[in-house]
Formats: C-alpha cells, structure tokens, sequence
C-alpha cells in the first residue's frame, strides 16, 4: 500500500446540484442607474427624434447642400500658410508677437480686429512704425514693413486678414476681409510710400 496517497483525494467530488439563487441587489441597482443615464443622455443628444436630426440622406448632394460652407473654411486655411509664410517670422505661428523684439502680438489686437479693417488693410499694405498701444502694451519699432509690393494678389492679403480675424484659437471673430476691400485701399494710398504712424491712422475715417 502506498502511504502517500491521501484517501480524501480519492473521494469523488459531490454532483453539482441545480438550485436557485436570489440575484444579487447591485445589479438592480446598476440596471436602475444605466436606464435612468440613458434616458438623460437620449434626452440631451436624442435631438427629440427630431426628423430634421435622423432623417437619411438620399443623395451625397443633399449631404453636400446642408454642410456649412466650405468657401470661407478655404479662404481661412489657406491664410493660414501666408500667414506662416509672410507674418509668422515676427509675430509667430501663435499670433503672440515677439515682445522682447518690439513685435507686437496679433492675438486680442485692436488694430487687428478693427472694424471696419481699413486702418489694418492700410497697416499691412505700407507697413508701421513708431509707438503703438496692443493690447494694453506698448511697442515702439520701425520694423513694420510694407507688404504692398511683396504681396500683390489682394486676395492673399485678404486672405491673411481673414485667419488673423477669424482665429478662434485666438479667441478671434471678427469679419472676413475681401480681395475688393483690399484692393480699395490699395487704389486710394497708391501715392504713398512710407510707412505708417499710429497718429496718421487714427486720421484716417473709419469709414
Ligand atoms: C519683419 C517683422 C514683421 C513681419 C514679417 C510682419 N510684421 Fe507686423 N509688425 C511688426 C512690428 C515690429 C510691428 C510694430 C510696429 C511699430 O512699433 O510701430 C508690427 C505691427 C503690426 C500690426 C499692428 C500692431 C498689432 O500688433 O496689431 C499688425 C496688424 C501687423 N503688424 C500685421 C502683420 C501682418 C498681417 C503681417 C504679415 C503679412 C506682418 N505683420 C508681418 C513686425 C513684422
């Protein structure tokens, strides 16, 4: 006989049994709660079944005519890249300016988000120079330059003016400026040469 061998190993198992068993409360308590989440989330996202919400499209079309306007969404994404291009080495990709330079920022700028935008127009076309108040700060330099014959397509600078005005991530949302309106501005400071001081601007109409 071996002695290592454990007799109550070799017993068999009992027969499991099928019985019943009282569900436990947690889960009544957890159905409880996604039902009453879900009538929240259906009440504040369901829209109230609202066809215009659920209706299907029938036709790429019909999806296509109910998109916000892209146009505008075009004009702002390609300002972006001539903002890069031409502005950004000053005032940087965030809009914030360069102060330690004397670049003022364009973020919460007032001449930025003038309106109407023909102080501004006039800014980028012949440039600035001398003291000017951004924001609360004072900057003073003369390395505003003009942009009239180094960005002649008025669209460009419309553009431009479009993603500094427009920029929600700067807590912009001021209008969008037009190729014409630039290239009003354009016509009617055709004669002048030299840049821009904020005291001549501030002559000029805000028309
Ligand atoms: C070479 C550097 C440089 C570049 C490039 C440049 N700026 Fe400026 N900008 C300045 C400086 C410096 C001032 C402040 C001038 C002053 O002190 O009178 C200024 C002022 C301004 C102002 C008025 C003040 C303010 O901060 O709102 C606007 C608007 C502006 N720039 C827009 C632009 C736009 C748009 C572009 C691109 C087309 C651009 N700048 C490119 C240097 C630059």
């Amino acid at each position: 006989m071996n002695p290592d061998v454990n007799p109550s190993r070799t017993r068999q198992e009992a027969e499991p049994t099928s019985g019943s068993a009282q569900a436990p409360v947690w889960l009544f308590v957890l159905v409880a709660v996604l039902a009453f989440w879900g009538m929240g989330f259906l009440d504040n996202y369901g829209g109230g079944f609202d066809p215009r919400v659920y209706e299907p499209y029938s036709a790429r079309t019909e999806v296509e005519r109910d998109q916000p306007s892209t146009r505008g969404r075009e004009r702002f994404n390609a300002g972006r890249l001539a903002f890069l291009q031409y502005c950004a080495p000053c005032h940087m990709e965030t809009g914030l300016g360069n102060p330690a330079n004397n670049v003022p920022p364009l973020v919460h700028s007032e001449w930025a988000l003038a309106e109407p935008p023909n102080r501004l127009i006039r800014i980028v076309l012949n440039g600035l120079r001398g003291p000017v108040k951004v924001d609360g700060k004072d900057f003073n330099s003369d390395g505003m330059l003009p942009w009239r014959d180094t960005i002649t397509d008025d669209e460009i600078i419309a553009r431009i003016l479009t993603y500094v005005r427009g920029n929600g991530e700067w807590g912009h949302n001021a209008s969008e400026i037009t190729a014409e309106q630039v290239a009003r501005i354009r016509d009617e400071t055709k004669a002048r040469a030299v840049q821009w001081t904020i005291d001549e601007l501030l002559k000029v109409s805000e028309k």
